[in-house]
């Protein structure tokens, strides 16, 4: 018999609510994160609130409804997708978690190439992986760990160009960055008990499990194999100039599969995105963690997929935390979503299960929106299902907007 029923987690908020319970502080404000004064990572949530929907009535809608999309041509059951995105010290099991939970769900995974878990135990987990990746080190390093992914059986590369470690990944941050220890000596434990001990719950799971907080990224490894320390990962990156679009080219010339650029806003970067040969455009100013007061993605996302929708699949990111904003996202043309800080919190509150919860409560809200806009399936949504205020798009196409490519 057990003294306390489990309750559900049924929103992304109760699982933010859950995770700055559990978490020590440091690890809860690495993973908030935002760049500089958070403008664009607050952004990107009330731009979803800016669309209104109009509802309909009456309206006989199928016995099931139908959620099924694809992700980089992988058919998957839910429009919502795993964002990569290393989840360092949030919870013994990381991205092995994840990648249940999204199985579970009948989705895919995005790994971050930063992660805490090797990518061939997180393709095992959920066969639909498509692994992310950051210029970081020479060209020989990255064509070894390129190859070491196609191995590993991933089913395609998201290569992120937003983010370059040499120019922003150390940027100050008004609400005060973290500091990331460089493993665990005696030093740092000392220095850390005290924030480790407020956090009994947290705490508990490594001890348990007799594992420490995961400081390595063993997917970033050289030719000895062995993993670099996070510190140490993050050194190399931040060490390797920013990614050109030389760079992309010459990666999508080592990988002949599924290839996304990731972190596109404009249309004209995502022309050169499909110039490269891109096959999938990662609509996203990641999730605020970039150029602060970047206009939300969402304000561009008609006119991507105006300029290459006919060309390469396009997903979109940042700020997405209920079905309403996946229903809107998806109407103004995107195949699917990712989903970055909520699985985060679903992690940090309760590891697989609550990661499943999370994309469960993504299906729940999906449902009910299609079924108030009167829609069977997602892909009979459109702009004419939204209300969209003037001035919202940031592109001279769609009227009011802002002329972006001038
Ligand atoms: C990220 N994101 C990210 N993206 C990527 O391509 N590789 C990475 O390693 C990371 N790491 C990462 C860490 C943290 C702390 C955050 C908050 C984000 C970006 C991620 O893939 C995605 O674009 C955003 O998280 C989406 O925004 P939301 O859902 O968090 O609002």
């Amino acid at each position: 018999m057990t003294l306390f029923r489990h309750k559900p987690i049924d929103t992304v908020g109760e699982a933010q609510r859950r995770a700055k319970k559990v978490l020590p502080k440091d690890v809860y404000s690495a993973m908030q994160a935002g760049s500089d004064s958070g403008a664009t990572m607050r952004g990107n949530l009330s731009a979803f609130e800016e669309i209104g929907m109009i509802p309909r009535v009456g309206v006989e809608l199928a016995p099931s409804l139908d959620l099924k999309t694809s992700f980089m041509g992988q058919p998957i059951d839910l429009p919502v997708v795993i964002a990569p995105a290393a989840a360092f010290a949030m919870h013994p099991d990381g991205e092995l978690a994840v990648a249940r939970a999204a199985k579970r769900a009948g989705t895919a995974t995005g790994l971050s190439m930063v992660a805490s878990m090797p990518v061939e135990d997180v393709q095992r987990e959920n066969p639909n992986t498509f692994q992310h990746v950051y210029l970081s080190g020479d060209r020989d390093t990255v064509a070894a760990r390129v190859e070491r992914f196609r191995r590993a059986g991933v089913k395609g590369l998201i290569f992120t160009m937003d983010l370059s470690g040499a120019r922003v990944a150390f940027n100050p941050r008004d609400w005060g960055s973290p500091v990331y220890p460089d493993g665990l000596d005696l030093k740092t434990i000392i220095k850390y008990a005290p924030m480790a001990l407020g956090h009994p719950r947290w705490l508990s799971r490594y001890l348990r499990r007799g594992v420490a907080p995961g400081l390595t990224a063993p997917n970033m490894s050289k030719s000895d194999g062995v993993a670099p320390t996070l510190v140490g990962a993050l050194m190399e990156w931040i060490s390797t100039p920013g990614p050109t679009w030389d760079d992309a080219a010459w990666l999508r010339e080592l990988w002949d599969g599924p290839f996304m650029v990731k972190g596109i806003v404009t249309p004209d970067d995502a022309r050169r995105a499909v110039d490269i040969g891109a096959t999938a455009i990662g609509v996203s100013n990641h999730g605020g963690n970039n150029l602060d007061t970047t206009p939300s993605p969402l304000r561009f996302l008609p006119a991507v997929v105006d300029a290459v929708g006919d060309q390469a699949e396009i997903t979109f990111d940042s700020g997405v935390r209920r079905g309403t904003d996946v229903v809107k996202a998806l109407a103004l043309g995107a195949r699917s979503v990712l989903i970055g800080r909520p699985w985060f919190y679903g992690l940090s509150a309760d590891g697989e299960r609550g990661v499943y919860e999370v994309l469960d409560s993504f299906r729940i809200t999906i449902e009910r929106a299609l079924v108030g806009l009167g829609k069977s399936s997602i892909h009979d949504v459109s702009i004419d299902d939204l209300v969209i205020p003037d001035g919202f798009f940031l592109n001279p196409k769609r009227g009011a907007g802002i002329p972006i490519d001038r």
